[in-house]
């Protein structure tokens, strides 16, 4: 298969990196093109700065957006559909705003979208999630979806640091966003938070709508962190979200959870996310959340369930097999 990777930051470079240093599944694969910034240097064989020279490129199968953002990844991943190619992207803002969009256009001219990286990182969350629809509803989704906040909560309880100097290790290390703010003031938990539940909800919410409040982790010290030590409790980052079927209910915010909870002892750049369905009960999954290769192998498997012919779940098979067996909100922590 031949792919092209749109943007070649922190993801996109892991993605090449993969992709050209394994000799397994992944040797099927050819990056045939990169699209870089105009006035990034071009110094691979790949490289190019003209987006027309991959969309016109009938050879390219796959385009693998991660530039992030809103524009021009939005214009990029509708052209690439309209010329018949599947469009792999890790860029939760842009799907967040647009997956409907996407979906449509993508099954217009018969090709894949796919998104597993934009959620969890190297988690397989999305598959896990769509498994679950196949058969449940799914009442709760609850978790750490940012890894940068993670990191710099888990680092000022362990090592007694303040905010900025872990926020810049967290930027070092590759977590955090172009625009790091939108890690620790909740947005990047909102995206993601909005894309899980709105496939297991089958309801559009968007990032923006007021319905939806979000607070982030900017306010809090190593004082807050040893009062609430004091207390076994431990402050971690949550994306909580409840549907009973005709209400729903989102939430970001910093909150407090029991010693015992595994969401309490989750490390560094990990996440872990919460599902319960009717008869799976709950489900958590927990993984890097972030960072440049478990993100990058998330890409390439999604790669790779299009080079296999591997489906992913189709919105409207959701309605026919649904069982709600309880309409309260159920906490968790
Ligand atoms: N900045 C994001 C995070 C990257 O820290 O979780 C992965 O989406």
């Amino acid at each position: 298969m031949n792919i092209a990777i749109l943007g070649f930051g922190t993801v996109g470079t892991g993605v090449y990196k993969i992709i050209n240093n394994t000799d397994r599944q992944a040797t099927n694969l050819n990056v045939k093109k990169i699209l870089i910034r105009e006035n990034h240097k071009i110094n691979l064989p790949e490289m190019t700065n003209d987006i027309d020279e991959i969309l016109d490129d009938i050879e390219i199968d796959v385009v693998v957006e991660v530039i992030g953002g809103i524009e021009p990844a939005h214009r990029y991943i509708l052209a690439a559909l309209r010329h018949k190619k599947h469009v792999i992207t890790a860029n939760k803002a842009v799907i967040a705003r647009y997956m409907d969009e996407f979906s449509r256009v993508a099954t217009e001219n018969n090709v894949k979208f796919y998104f597993e990286s934009s959620v969890g990182g190297g988690i397989p969350w999305i598959q896990g999630l769509e498994r679950a629809l196949r058969i449940d509803s799914i009442d709760t989704i609850t978790g750490i979806f940012n890894g940068t906040s993670n990191y710099i909560l888990d680092q000022m309880d362990k090592t007694g640091r303040e905010f900025n100097d872990v926020l810049h290790n967290a930027q070092e290390l590759g977590y955090a966003e172009a625009d790091p703010s939108d890690d620790i003031d909740g947005i990047d938990v909102a995206n993601k938070l909005c894309i899980s539940a709105d496939i297991a909800y089958d309801r559009l919410v968007l990032p923006d709508d007021h319905r939806l409040p979000i607070f982030g982790i900017r306010n809090i010290n190593r004082t807050d962190i040893e009062y609430f030590n004091q207390q076994n409790l431990t402050v971690k980052l949550l994306g909580k979200s409840f549907c009973d079927g005709k209400q729903f209910d989102y939430a970001v915010e910093p909150s407090l959870c029991k010693a015992s909870a595994i969401e309490a002892s989750v490390p560094d750049n990990y996440n872990v996310i919460s599902l319960h369905g009717g008869t799976i009960g709950m489900l958590k999954f927990m993984g890097q959340g972030a960072g440049q290769l478990p993100t990058a192998n998330a890409v390439i498997q999604d790669i790779l369930d299009i080079y296999q012919g591997k489906e992913h779940l189709q919105r409207a098979f959701k309605s026919s097999l649904k069982f709600n067996p309880n309409l309260n909100r159920r906490h968790y922590l």
